[in-house]
């Protein structure tokens, strides 16, 4: 049980705290303002029970004091900027570096560590807000973000966001939960099942910035058919090498923004499948290659190497300085939309 106490705090003047969302089928979802973080997802599963499919920590304390991004919305840039450094209208802009030479997910200072304003609209929905100033960590414009979570009757957990800016900018909104579908706490994700789809990927160097795209087939990247994680994680393959594991940004099968669906996984202990759908052209699958066991779970297990996995929806890695790729530009007056939904059956 989370206390909600241990995520009331005040940060730079702002208020934290514990939201609990809820459906009539007995899904809940807890969320801190904190970085907007998905701290846990109850599934309904068939025995009366609920299975608990996130992992997450127990207070704001510990969230502060994390490096993985667990459950948090990601932002400006979710995924990696190389060295930092983009052009727009002719100016240069450079970033906080750090992720190796690169920029990653933001900042430091990215909207995962930004106390967000919230607002409870009903038992089923959390609206949060957040400013994001002219300049911060290195990005241009001020930029109005709003992201509302959902929790549907259909036992899915809907993610809208919407932005605005004042001056021309670049932006990639995501959210990096980190789901282990046999429940929080109970070891390794690689019995766990994926299907992608996706018939092509953007492998990258060594520093994982995209290099091309190019086709899944043949290689252990291809989950356009239902297969278990373990099964090819540690094969001999360059892309898996670099990452440690699977890391990449797959390019999903779709003509336009549709929302459509991009991936299932299934955790073979419980039975409970995650479908999700996203109106992104991108999907960076990760398999917690980085998790080191440094943090407590709030299941009371470590948060440890390859023991959950992200699917975060976006646009590519590095797209402000690969023109071929879908832009991630945002002028003022226009107005950035994006919705996933990650939806559970039991
Ligand atoms: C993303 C990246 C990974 C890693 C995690 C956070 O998924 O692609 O390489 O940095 O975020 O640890």
């Amino acid at each position: 049980m989370l206390s909600r106490t241990n995520f009331q705090k005040e940060l730079n003047g702002k208020k934290t705290d514990l939201f609990t969302l809820r459906n009539k089928s007995g899904m809940e979802v807890a969320i801190t303002n904190f970085g907007g973080r998905i701290v846990s997802i109850l599934v309904p599963a068939n025995d009366n029970t609920t299975v608990d499919v996130v992992a997450g920590l127990d207070s704001i304390h510990h969230y502060e004091n994390e490096t993985y991004y667990l459950g948090a919305l990601i932002g400006r840039y979710g995924n990696r900027i190389a060295k930092g450094r983009f052009s727009l209208n002719g100016e240069t802009y450079s970033l906080a570096i750090n992720n190796g030479e690169n920029a990653l997910h933001g900042g430091s200072a990215g909207f995962h560590n930004q106390v967000w304003d919230a607002e409870q609209i009903n038992e089923n929905t959390l609206k949060l807000h957040y400013l994001s100033k002219d300049g911060e960590e290195g990005f241009p414009g001020n930029l109005a973000v709003t992201v509302i979570y959902t929790v549907n009757d259909d036992d899915s957990l809907e993610i809208d966001y919407k932005a605005s800016t004042d001056k021309t900018t670049v932006l990639n909104l995501t959210n990096h939960t980190y789901f282990n579908l046999n429940g929080d706490g109970s070891g390794a994700i690689l019995d766990h099942l994926v299907t992608i789809n996706a018939d092509r990927f953007t492998p990258s160097d060594e520093t994982q910035i995209p290099i091309g795209i190019e086709t899944v087939e043949g290689t252990p990247l291809d989950f356009r058919r239902e297969t278990k994680i373990g099964e090819r994680i540690d094969a001999e393959n360059k892309q898996l090498e670099i990452a440690r594991g699977y890391d990449h940004n797959y390019v999903l099968n779709k003509k336009g923004n549709e929302l459509s669906k991009a991936a299932s996984v299934t955790g073979p202990k419980s039975g409970i499948t995650m479908e999700v759908y996203t109106t992104e052209p991108g999907m960076q699958f990760y398999t917690g290659n980085f998790l080191d066991g440094k943090m407590p779970g709030k299941s009371g297990k470590p948060v440890d190497f390859r023991t959950s996995l992200c699917l975060e929806t976006q646009h590519f890695p590095d797209s402000p300085n690969h023109p071929e790729f879908p832009t991630t530009t945002l002028n003022p007056g226009e107005i950035y939309k994006s919705t996933t939904i990650y939806k559970f059956l039991s």
